[in-house]
């Protein structure tokens, strides 16, 4: 029987929040964001255990919290590193043995549901890797250095036919993930698929949702509150 594990990401300090607590501890509407994240995925029946990767000094802290959300489905809570990929090794160690396909998943999105979860794996299992996404909505340009008064000169619209914004969970077998670190690990990389990528394995793309969005900054975070006290009333 197959067996899929969720690293769930919460080592990060959150300086763009500039909360006076680690980032997956900053309250959401009456919540610790990371509650959100941590809910979901004990309720998914697709997901059988969660590795929970937070700042050190604070496994305490989060095991309080765990015990009292009552997810049992939490089978370690373990120190993170210092860049979200040396987070990711140290949830990748923790995964019990058992686990043939890992999932990892920021704290920092606390509205990824149970149906994007589900495909996520479903995907997973069958290509090797998978990760959700949208089709970006905004014109893209780059933009190079300008003179004094501006933000900088445009070089070039990007075209965005092909242009999909990544979220997470991103999902992998579990050997997949593990050879991508073992081999590129040392690269700095802004998601887990491009060390995929990288290996040169193909990646899937699922349909993510508008609704799952990260909270970086203190706006997404007063956006996050209100979608959460949104979906609470309905
Ligand atoms: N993360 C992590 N370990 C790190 C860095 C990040 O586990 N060393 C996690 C964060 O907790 C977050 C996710 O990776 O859930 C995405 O990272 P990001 O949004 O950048 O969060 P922070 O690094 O906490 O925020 P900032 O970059 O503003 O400090
Ligand atoms: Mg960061």
């Amino acid at each position: 029987m197959s067996n899929t594990c969720a690293i769930l990401l919460a080592a990060g300090k959150g300086e763009r929040l500039k909360a006076r607590v680690p980032k997956a501890l900053a309250n959401v509407a009456g919540k610790p964001l990371v509650s959100f994240a941590l809910t979901v995925l004990q309720r998914c029946a697709a997901v059988d255990a969660v590795v929970l990767v937070v700042p050190a000094g604070y496994t305490a802290r989060f095991e309080a919290l765990v015990r009292l959300l009552g997810c049992r489905k939490v089978c370690a809570v373990v120190p993170g590193g210092s860049r979200r990929q040396d987070s990711v090794r140290a949830g990748l160690a923790a995964t019990p043995a058992a686990c043939d396909t890992v999932l990892v998943h920021d704290s920092a999105r606390p509205f990824a549901d149970e149906a994007l979860i589900k495909s996520v794996v479903r995907a997973a299992k069958r290509y090797g890797a998978a990760i959700p996404g949208v089709p970006v909505k905004a014109t893209v340009k780059r933009v190079g250095k300008g003179p004094a008064g501006t933000a900088g000169i445009v070089r070039e619209t990007i075209p965005r036919s092909e242009l999909w914004e990544v979220q997470t969970p991103q999902g992998f077998c579990r050997d997949v993930l593990q050879r991508a670190f073992a081999r590129f690990g040392r690269y700095d990389v802004t998601d887990d698929a491009m060390l995929v990528e990288k290996t040169g394995a193909r990646v899937a793309m699922v349909q993510g949702s508008y609704q799952n969005i990260k909270v970086t900054t203190p706006e997404d975070r007063a956006l996050a509150a209100m979608l959460a006290r949104g979906k609470g009333r309905r």
